[in-house]
């Protein structure tokens, strides 16, 4: 995982004190199933996340590009936004306290926690390229809410 203040560029890191004071969670995990799924229980029971899915996007996912449209626009969500990342990368954009982007690089093996109602954009690098682990509180109330323009 890369993290850095998006109006300054790569050297601008974001310590992990400034993710923990919004709520953000960042954990680096191993890709032995074993190891990352008895973390993901534990992520669950202690956060209060009840269900989880898979979600791989990749260069033949059809409407791939309405797809990425939709991801990029600023949003929240009334649940927490969690992907832990099997395969590929992704870029999340979190905005700050101060509504400053944070770009977050992920890779796998990255665990992030978006937590809810902040707004936040995700966007594929040019290998378009990703598989994720997602959990939710309530599946059913997985919905984004768009930021105004402006
Ligand atoms: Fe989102």
């Amino acid at each position: 995982m890369k993290a850095w203040f998006l109006d300054e560029g790569p050297q601008a890191h974001v310590d992990p004190a400034t993710f923990e004071a919004m709520d953000i969670h960042y954990q680096a995990l191993p890709l032995d199933p074993d190891v990352y799924r008895e973390a993901i229980d534990h992520l669950m029971r202690t956060r209060g996340y009840t269900a989880q899915d898979l979600v791989e996007l990749t260069p033949a996912t059809p409407d791939l590009d309405a797809l990425e449209e939709k991801f990029v626009g600023e949003h929240t969500h009334h649940d927490d936004e969690v992907r832990f990342v099997l395969e590929g990368e992704g870029i999340f954009d979190i905005r700050d306290d101060d509504d400053r982007w944070m770009r977050v690089e992920v890779t796998a093996g990255d665990l992030l926690v978006v937590p809810a109602n902040r707004h936040h954009r995700f966007l594929l690098t040019d290998a378009k390229f990703i598989r994720c682990v997602r959990l939710f509180q309530d599946p059913a109330g997985w919905i984004a809410h768009y930021r105004d323009a402006g």
